[in-house]
């Protein structure tokens, strides 16, 4: 069997790793195309060696532009990639634009696509991931979920159940399988972070686009920081409007994009995270953090209704909140978050063939 992964942006590569690995273990062939979506070392060159994902085998370098101007270049240069490779599957990662833009080439070369982290939906179409995640799932020959309600929901939109195969969560592999190099790091300490710390992650449009809603975002977390260490790794893009915006972020201590054993160390140490990424509401809740994600909607409702999430939008109550959170004594573990799902990726697409 012949796998043709497609990756692009820094939360595909922790979902292609375990996948990768298991891939390795039952003797599959498998090549790797990355289409450049995220290019700088700190959001993807660090991941693929911290990941001991391999380099990739062919790189697509569309880089950065409008949503368009990027689909259309990955769109454009994966189809000969695909004519020449021929895999027996293309395997996309979560909602990204080279997740979607990969699924529409192969479904018009048919060429079966299998999509790692199906059926999640924020229901919430100002959101470019809830469309890529539509698209996606709507064109893929297998849909591989994350959570059971995951399956419901794909069933509701009218997906045969044939297609449907739930894995459970690679995001939970690779964190499994990093936790040990992440305390090895000593990150966290170096960074000031006691035990106390909140660490914090922020870039959605929603968020850090508005100058009105950054400003009270950047008010927020200097309450908090009056009161314990906040550990803030800044996207680009954020890192980018909180230079436009002019405010000192008083007492945060803010950083670069940070390497993933280090990001680990600095969450599985923390009191508490602040976010408004889809990776990070899943860690939390299976290292028993308690997680604020600042957002109107999720698309991972288990980590609410299961785990340790909380959502908040009122960003004036968010000091208070952060402040009276309590770890939960055992963390409760969403079925499927066990440290497997990559090799339940490879056995499902093994039996889809032979099946
Ligand atoms: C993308 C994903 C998002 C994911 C996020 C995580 C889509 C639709 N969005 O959004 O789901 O949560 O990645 O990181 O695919 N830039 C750099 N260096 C890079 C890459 C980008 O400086 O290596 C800059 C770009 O020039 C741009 C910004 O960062 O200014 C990227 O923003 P955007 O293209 O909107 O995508 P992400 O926010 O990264």
């Amino acid at each position: 069997m012949k796998l043709l992964h497609v990756v692009g942006a820094r939360p595909n590569f922790p979902k292609l790793a375990p996948v990768h690995r298991a891939g390795v273990r039952r003797g599959v062939t498998q090549v790797v195309v990355h289409t450049g979506q995220h290019y700088d070392e700190n959001m993807s060159g660090a991941f693929f060696r911290d990941l001991g994902i391999p380099e990739p085998d062919i790189n697509l370098d569309v880089g950065s532009g409008s949503h368009a101007v990027q689909t259309a270049r990955i769109i454009e240069r994966i189809e000969p990639v695909l004519l020449e490779q021929r895999p027996d599957w293309l395997v996309v990662y979560g909602d990204v634009n080279s997740t979607m833009a990969a699924t529409i080439v192969a479904s018009k070369l048919g060429i079966r696509t299998a999509h790692v982290e199906a059926g999640l939906r924020s229901g919430d179409r100002s959101m470019p991931e809830e469309i890529n995640r539509l698209v996606t799932d709507r064109l893929a020959d297998l849909l591989l979920t994350p959570s059971r309600d995951a399956d419901v929901q794909l069933r509701a939109e009218g997906e045969p159940a044939h297609e449907i195969v739930f894995v459970g969560n690679v995001m939970i592999d690779s964190l499994f399988h990093a936790l040990p190099r992440a305390e090895a790091t000593g990150f966290a300490a170096r960074v000031g972070a006691d035990g106390r710390h909140v660490a914090v992650t922020l870039h959605r449009p929603s968020n850090v686009d508005d100058p009105e809603r950054l400003r009270l975002l950047v008010r927020a977390l200097s309450t908090l920081a009056r009161e314990r260490p906040v550990i803030f790794p800044a996207h680009p893009r954020t890192k980018a409007r909180l230079d436009a915006l002019g405010e000192s972020l008083e007492g945060v201590t803010l950083l670069e994009p940070i390497a993933y054993p280090e990001m680990l160390d600095v969450v599985r140490t923390a009191h508490a995270v602040v976010t408004d990424s889809g990776g990070l509401q899943e860690e939390t809740t299976a290292l028993g953090v308690p997680c604020f994600t600042l957002r109107p909607n999720t698309e991972r409702p288990v980590t609410i209704t299961e785990g340790t999430n909380q959502l908040v939008q009122d960003l004036a109550a968010l000091p208070a909140l952060v402040s009276a959170a309590v770890r939960p004594s055992a963390p409760k573990r969403p079925e499927g978050w066990d440290g497997a799902a990559g090799d339940r990726v490879i056995a499902a697409l093994l039996e889809a063939r032979t099946g």
